[in-house]
């Protein structure tokens, strides 16, 4: 039998009831993970209705093709990066999209995995990515980068103020072959802060390396500007983000592909004939509910952000 759900996906039902305008349309989740949303999208599709899934985790794609055979057959799952659908797409025969989700970051199930390293929690090589057959490690990282690019990495994707120190501390662990787990990077950590600080400072170290050796941003930032070539007018593009890194990214995107006029200011009529790309329907962003937060705390950083395909 199969296991129940090692995670539960946050803003379930809203994200599902933004996407789906057409029973009948192709669906694509970048991030099909456990297949929570997967699930819930494809209950909402007639038989004629298609989703594409896609994820870097074998492992999540292995339990997901279990999970969503047991009821559903109009669906098709792939390993690979979300940055790169439109190839997957073209070599599938598909043209253009009703709608696509993507619901960045990790899932409940690589955080808490022994293996994975994505985590201060748990004693695990230094490993942190999505891809475990391909690409550079955390270890891999830290022990060849300089003290100066750990420091601006930290900096960049953690935004943390003690990144010089921290990165100093780590740069001299390396020298001392003492670099290859998380509890080495977690003893960098609280060696460099003050213990007030220090839950929020190991986060924030944890996420930068991950954002940095994933390559996060820049899929995402990829994965958007395809995607107003490929989703058709009146579909839809739901992205759930986790921490303000992500959100500026999409909020900025959107925002720039819904604008009507980018005449300069001081033109006191438009002379540029723009025609807007997008309809931003969530202004401020969807957060998860009280109820929501209290039955899964992941939940609490969590934005959805949604806009249609003019
Ligand atoms: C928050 S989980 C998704 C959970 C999923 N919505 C569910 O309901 O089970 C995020 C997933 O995105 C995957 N991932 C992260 N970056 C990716 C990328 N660039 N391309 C494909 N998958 C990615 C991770 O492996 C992880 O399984």
């Amino acid at each position: 039998m199969l296991p129940s759900p090692l995670h539960q996906p946050v803003l379930l039902e809203e994200a599902v009831s933004y996407l789906v305008t057409d029973p009948d349309g192709i669906y694509l989740d970048g991030t099909i993970g456990f297949g929570g949303h997967a699930e819930a999208l494809l209950s909402k599709l007639s038989k004629k209705g298609q989703l594409i899934g896609i994820d870097l985790d074998p492992y999540a794609l292995d339990y997901t093709q279990k999970r969503l055979s047991a009821h559903f057959t109009s669906y098709s799952l792939h390993h690979g990066n979300f940055r790169e659908y439109p190839i997957l797409l073209q070599k599938e025969g598909v043209s253009t999209l009703t709608g696509m989700l993507i619901d960045l970051g990790t899932s409940s199930c690589q955080i808490d995995s022994v293996y994975r390293g994505f985590s201060f929690q748990q004693d695990a090589p230094l490993d942190m990515r999505f891809n475990s057959q391909s690409g550079m490690t955390a270890g891999d990282f830290l022990n060849s980068s300089t003290e100066e690019n750990i420091s601006d990495v930290i900096k960049k994707y953690g935004e943390e103020r003690h990144h010089r120190k921290i990165a100093g501390k780590i740069s001299r662990m390396v020298k001392g072959g003492k670099m290859n787990t998380t509890f080495d990077l977690k003893e960098a950590v609280s060696g460099s802060v003050h213990p007030r600080y220090v839950t929020k400072s190991l986060a924030r170290v944890f996420q930068a390396i991950r954002i940095h050796i994933n390559h996060e941003l820049d899929s995402l930032k990829g994965a958007l500007q395809s995607s107003l070539g490929w989703v058709k007018a009146g579909g839809r593009i739901a992205i759930i983000s986790f921490h303000s890194l992500e959100d500026r990214i999409v909020k900025q995107f959107f925002k720039k592909a819904a604008l009507a006029c980018v005449c300069p200011k001081e033109f006191p009529v438009c002379v540029c004939d723009t025609t807007p790309e997008l309809k931003i329907l969530t202004s401020r962003g969807i957060k998860a509910s009280a109820e929501e937060v209290k039955h899964n705390s992941r939940s609490r950083s969590a934005k959805l952000r949604v806009a249609e395909r003019i």
